[in-house]
Formats: structure tokens, C-alpha cells, sequence
């Protein structure tokens, strides 16, 4: 495995990149001329192999197959395989991940099924920080099923597991700040309080190496249009352990998560595994775009590809304090998801001004700079060149003009 140190040039982050074990991968993205894409903790830039598996299932399996090719382009058997693919980046067994729906509705249903196999079913917790679906999903659910909520400050909501056992909705890594949870120690306090974790693994797939195994995770979700580069809105996937697969109890049982959908029972019996958490029709070109993106993912090794991502975000850290620039992320050397918070008052307008400059990064209200360092694609020195520019934009106030501050919808 490489041994990183911080650039103190962009000679040594030159070499870097040349020294890089996965330098070989970003020829295989669609990479427009001249950007600078720092963004791939929000979407993912598209692989080639992706781009050319929707022209393939859109111009061929549906134009000319049509109906056919649920059977003979194998489409019935894409959300399985396309999980199988996806448990080796989190380090379950394939027959535990099926891709489905979106987070939003695959918390709804970890989260409810989770609940009658929690010894206090009565409580569902969520920390204050968490994702904002997170939090709105499980209000939601509570209020539907009359089960309280418990508010967790952040940070403390394995200590809420600990005191009132129930179901713990948690980011393993933060969105915000890109915080990575400690999921072992988590999960044996959820063993010893008899609850359960429901685990959001949208800002860890792919980026960080996650062992679901090891953790002794039973439940999990996360999205693919992130660091999977699966395409925007992309199919999420659910992860559910073998052994209490049987006792858990789609609340959204759709024919797609039944035993035998073409026999038109009107009873419902589930499939085995994870499979039993489908719902409905799987969407194929989106599946197929995610399929033709896992094509990249074959060769990688999570433990270094993270190692990669980890050195990237020390680099912007370590500029980031040169420029006096506060961070809400773990600092160099620490354990830290994809990206980097810098923090600044005109965040916002900021970003714009280098988006104006072909740097792609993104903003959370109210302060927070997200720059986003897959180790697919990105380079040392693609940060070096970044933090060049932001330091420039600081200096010359130049985000400073109105064009920069009106906000729109996606930030
Ligand atoms: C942690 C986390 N959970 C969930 C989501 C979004 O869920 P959905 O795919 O349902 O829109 C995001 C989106 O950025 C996220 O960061």
C-alpha cells in the first residue's frame, strides 16, 4: 500500500500522481475537458462503461427486445446482481445486498421492519446532525406506526440506543461534516441494549472500506449516485444480514419482494434474503447505467482506493490552514469519509466563483464548502490546483459580485 505524505509542491503532488496505484482508473470516466470535478460526493461523473451500457439497454434490450428482455437480457436478475456487485465495496455476502428504490424509501422499510425485533419497539432515535430524509423518514414513520422519536444530539445517538433501546437511524459517514462513526463499537452497544442500527451508507460506498461483516451491521442502506457513479437518481440498495432476514417484514410488500411474483397469488410469502425488501418493477436503464459503473469497480481494492481519498482530503486540510480557512472535518492524518467542510461566511458565493472557474464543488447552508475527493478520478494535483484558485478567489474578493449570490435550487 502507498505511504502518503502531504505535498509541499505541485512537483510532489506531480509525483504523487504518477506514483498512484490508481491512476490508470480516471481514463475510464467521462471527464469534460478543462474541469476540475470535485463533486463526486453528490454525483458521481459518468464512467464510459456506464454511459455505454444505457445506449446498449436502451437501443438494443429495449428498442429491439423489447418485453423479451426481462427473460433473455437477464433484466429480472439486474437488482440482485448489480447488489451482489455492490457487497464486496461494503464487505457483505452477496446475497445479502439487493439494489431497490431509493434511501429515502429503503430507510422507511429497514427502519419499520427493524422495529418489532428491537426489545423496546416503541422508540426510534436519530441524531440532530443526521442527513435531513433521515430524519423527516423516521418522524414520518413514527408518526405513522405511533411509535415516539427520540432527537439524539449529535454524535450521542449510541448513548440514546444504550439508555432506550429501539432503532437507531445512522449515517456511518457524515454529510456535513464527513465524520466516520466507529460501526463496531455501535453495533455492540445495539447488541447489549437489544436495539437496532439501521445504517445509511450513502457518503461511505465506495470511498471508504466498509466491513459490514466485521461490524456485525444487520441492516443497512445507501445510495449509488455518489462515489458508485451510478447515474443521478441512480437505485440505492439495501444490505440485510442472513440470519435475521427471516424475521423482518417489508411494511411495502410488492409483488417484486414475493416468493414467486409470475404465480399472481393473492397471498403474500417473501423471497429469502434481502430480495424480500423489492417493492416494485425495478427501473432497468437506471439499473443498467449502475451495472455498466460496477464495471470499474472490479479491479479496485476499497483499502487503498480509501487510503487514496483519506491522502487527497489531508492535502486540501493541510492547504485549507494555510489559508486561515476553518474545517468541520477530521483533520490530517484522521479517519474522514470523501470529502472536506471548509467554512466560510460567503460560502455560498464562493463556490459559484469557482464553479465560474471550472472547479466544481458544492455548498450546505449555512457556511459549509464541500469538496468531494473520489480516488477514482481525481488528482493531487487537480487539489493543488483547487485550493490554488480558492486561495486566489479569497485573496482577490472576487466571489464578491452579485452574479455569485443568487442561490438556486441545487447548491
Ligand atoms: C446521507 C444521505 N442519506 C440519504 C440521501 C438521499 O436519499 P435519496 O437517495 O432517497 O434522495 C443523501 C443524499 O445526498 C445522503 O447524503
Amino acid at each position: 500500500m502507498m505511504n502518503y505524505s502531504i505535498p509541499a509542491s505541485r512537483d510532489a503532488a506531480a509525483t504523487l500522481d504518477r506514483d498512484d496505484p490508481l491512476a490508470s482508473v480516471r481514463d475510464r470516466f467521462h471527464l469534460p475537458d478543462g474541469m476540475l470535478y470535485l463533486d463526486g460526493h453528490s454525483l458521481g461523473p459518468a464512467p464510459k462503461s456506464a454511459l455505454a451500457a444505457v445506449t446498449g439497454a436502451s437501443g438494443q434490450e429495449w428498442a429491439n427486445g423489447l418485453i423479451r428482455s426481462w427473460n433473455d437480457a437477464g433484466w429480472m436478475d439486474l437488482p440482485l446482481k448489480a447488489g451482489g456487485r455492490i457487497a464486496r465495496l461494503i464487505g457483505a455476502e452477496p446475497q445479502d445486498v439487493i439494489v431497490c428504490d431509493s434511501v429515502s424509501i429503503n430507510l422507511f422499510k429497514l427502519a419499520a421492519a427493524a422495529l418489532p425485533l428491537a426489545k423496546n419497539s416503541d422508540t426510534l432515535i436519530v441524531e440532530e446532525d443526521e442527513f435531513p430524509t433521515d430524519q423527516y423518514i423516521i418522524e414520518g414513520l413514527g408518526n405513522l406506526v405511533g411509535v415516539k422519536l427520540i432527537r439524539a444530539k449529535a454524535g450521542e445517538g449510541a448513548a440514546a440506543l444504550a439508555e432506550h433501546g429501539g432503532v437507531l437511524v445512522k449515517s456511518v459517514v457524515n454529510y456535513r461534516t464527513a465524520t466516520v462513526v466507529d460501526m463496531s463499537e455501535h453495533e455492540q452497544i445495539a447488541q447489549q441494549s437489544d436495539g437496532v442500527i439501521v445504517w445509511d451508507l450513502s457518503h461511505a460506498t465506495g470511498v471508504i472500506d466498509v466491513d459490514l461483516k466485521t461490524a456485525g451491521a444487520r441492516l443497512a442502506t445507501g445510495c449509488t449516485y455518489k462515489y458508485v457513479n451510478g447515474g443521478p437518481g441512480a437505485p440505492a440498495f439495501v444490505y440485510v444480514k442472513s440470519d435475521v432476514a427471516a424475521e423482518l417484514t417489508s411494511p411495502l410488500s410488492g409483488w417484486m419482494g414475493h416468493a414467486s411474483p409470475f404465480e399472481f397469488t393473492s397471498r403474500y410469502s417473501p423471497k429469502d434474503n434481502a430480495a424480500r425488501f423489492s417493492a416494485g418493477t425495478p427501473p432497468i436503464l437506471s439499473l443498467s447505467a449502475l451495472s455498466g459503473a460496477l464495471n470499474v469497480f472490479d479491479a479496485i481494492e476499497m483499502r487503498i482506493a480509501a487510503a487514496k481519498a483519506r491522502a487527497l482530503g489531508d492535502l486540501c486540510v493541510a492547504r485549507a490552514a494555510q489559508m486561515d480557512l476553518p474545517t468541520i472535518s477530521p483533520g490530517i492524518g484522521e479517519n474522514r469519509g470523501g470529502h472536506v467542510s471548509l467554512l466560510h461566511e460567503n460560502g455560498y458565493a464562493i463556490v459559484q466563483a469557482l464553479i465560474a472557474d471550472n472547479i466544481i464543488a458544492d455548498f450546505r447552508a449555512p457556511d459549509a464548502m464541500r469538496f468531494g475527493f473520489s480516488p477514482l478520478y481525481v488528482r493531487f494535483t487537480d487539489v493543488w490546483d483547487a485550493m490554488d484558485r480558492l486561495e486566489n478567489i479569497l485573496a482577490t474578493r472576487s466571489w464578491d459580485k452579485p452574479q455569485f449570490k443568487t442561490q438556486s435550487a441545487v447548491t
